[in-house]
């Protein structure tokens, strides 16, 4: 394919999703950054890590997930309560004053999940099994149902199936208190978080065994979702951004792939979504067994490479699906923009993306992370810090680590941040 010069491309087009325009097509997807604290406040360092991609010229900033409940989630950002208002509202006009850029804020709700602990697993299980203390790893996973199995080898972890329908019913009012806090704290938008390993996409998932109208079907797995769309939508208001991130591909046995994926993806567009951002994988099914004293990871399995592909893999690698996804919504009538994601860090593959049809805009997670000036740098024509793909930032979001690129982190002003000139 022959590509038009960065001055004439789509990649530096503005495209418009509902009332809000985007300046060009370079999307920065969600990328959690631990650099929150205990209470989930906006700290000077979350301010500067956005300001800093403000200042690249990236169209859209989705900043990190940030949790719809008040409840101690360690240091990841939340939007649970009024009291975050202030500060969100300060970060947003930040971002805004630093460039072009529009700015929305990823909410995500996600399920219990404990640290692994053997001893105390085992003191739970002997009232069911007495004398289990002193059985081995191999009689265990045996005598075990399937559920205790997993619970003791890898830490209690909640699934939707555990869930009454009082707490179902509390997730669309939940949502949609977050989504009007966003709409207060100024931001341009919201993304549901409704991928990976968390609530909404365990609801969507394949693996969803409920009996009681929201597990089985592929109209049943959608139910919650669609309900959390039209609360959200009520409380905001017909024209601000509203859009999801969703799984174009779950990547573990059993799990959707991205036949799924499109039914979902028509359905969220007839529901009203202004966009839908396509990720893969990221789930619990396949993860490794964690330490004693951790809880599991969903980045640890094939499922989590297949979110976050390695130097191993091509450019581009998950863009099938937003193909797939993007002609469904269009046979089906509607424009839906779509965004793409997964290792694509060069103008070709960006372009190229774009003039194929696979994508309406182009996510570029641990490019920006590595250079945040990457937008700016190649309009321009100059040579920017290319990201290695070795997963140095993820093995820092593991363990719930300040997330930071090894290109920069090594650097003599302490490498907290991308340097201001790079
Ligand atoms: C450190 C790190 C944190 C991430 N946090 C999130 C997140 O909060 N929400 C989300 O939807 N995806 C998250 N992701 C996934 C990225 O948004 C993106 O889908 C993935 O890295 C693939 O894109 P890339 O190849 O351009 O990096 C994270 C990825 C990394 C590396």
């Amino acid at each position: 394919m022959i590509l038009p010069p960065p001055a004439d491309s789509l990649l530096y087009s503005p495209l418009r999703l509902n009332g809000l325009t985007v300046p060009n097509r370079v999307w920065l997807p969600a990328m959690v950054t631990w650099l929150s604290n205990d209470a989930g406040e906006v700290t000077e360092d979350v301010r500067r890590r956005y300001v800093r991609y403000a200042k690249g010229g990236a169209g859209m900033i989705v900043l990190e997930a940030m949790g719809i409940r008040d409840v101690a989630s360690g240091p990841l950002l939340r939007i649970g309560h009024d009291r975050y208002l202030p500060a969100l509202t300060d970060l947003a006009a930040q971002v805004h004053d630093a460039g072009e850029v529009r700015v929305i804020p990823q909410i995500i709700d996600f399920l219990k999940i404990a640290r692994r602990d053997p001893a105390r697993a085992l003191a739970r299980l002997e009232g069911r099994y007495p004398g289990c203390s002193t059985w081995t790893e191999d009689e265990l996973r045996a005598r075990l149902t399937a559920r205790e199995w997993r619970d003791y080898a890898s830490g209690y972890r909640q699934q939707v199936e555990d869930l009454g329908g009082d707490e179902i019913a509390a997730l669309p009012g939940l949502f949609a208190a977050a989504a009007r806090r966003a709409r207060l704290a100024g931001f341009d938008g919201v993304e549901l978080h409704f991928a990976h390993a968390y609530t909404m996409a365990s609801f969507l998932s394949r693996t969803n065994r409920r009996t009681d109208g929201y597990g089985g079907s592929l109209e049943n797995r959608a139910r919650l979702a669609l309900e959390v769309i039209a609360a959200v939508r009520r409380e905001v208001g017909a024209d601000f951004t509203v859009g999801c991130r969703f799984l174009g591909s779950e990547d573990v046995e059993g799990g959707s792939d991205v036949e799924d994926a499109a039914w979902f993806g028509v359905r969220f567009a007839e529901a009203g979504l202004d966009f839908l951002s396509v990720s893969r994988g990221g789930r619990f099914e396949d993860a490794k067994r964690p330490p004693v004293g951790e809880a599991a990871y969903p980045y640890t399995g094939h499922s989590g490479l297949m979110c976050m592909p390695t130097k191993g893999y091509g450019e581009g690698y998950n863009l099938h699906l937003p193909t797939a996804i993007r002609a469904a919504v269009r046979a089906a009538g509607f424009t839906t923009p779509v965004v793409g994601a997964g290792r694509i860090n060069t103008y070709e593959v960006a372009e190229g993306a774009l003039q194929s049809g696979a994508c309406d805009l182009v996510g570029m997670a641990r490019g920006l992370l590595a250079d945040p000036d990457w937008p700016r740098k190649v309009r321009d024509g100059l040579p920017f810090h290319a990201c290695k793909y070795t997963n140095v930032c993820e093995a820092l979001d593991r363990k719930h680590l300040p997330v930071r690129c090894q290109l920069w982190m090594k650097r003599p002003d302490g490498g907290m941040h991308p340097p201001e000139t790079w």
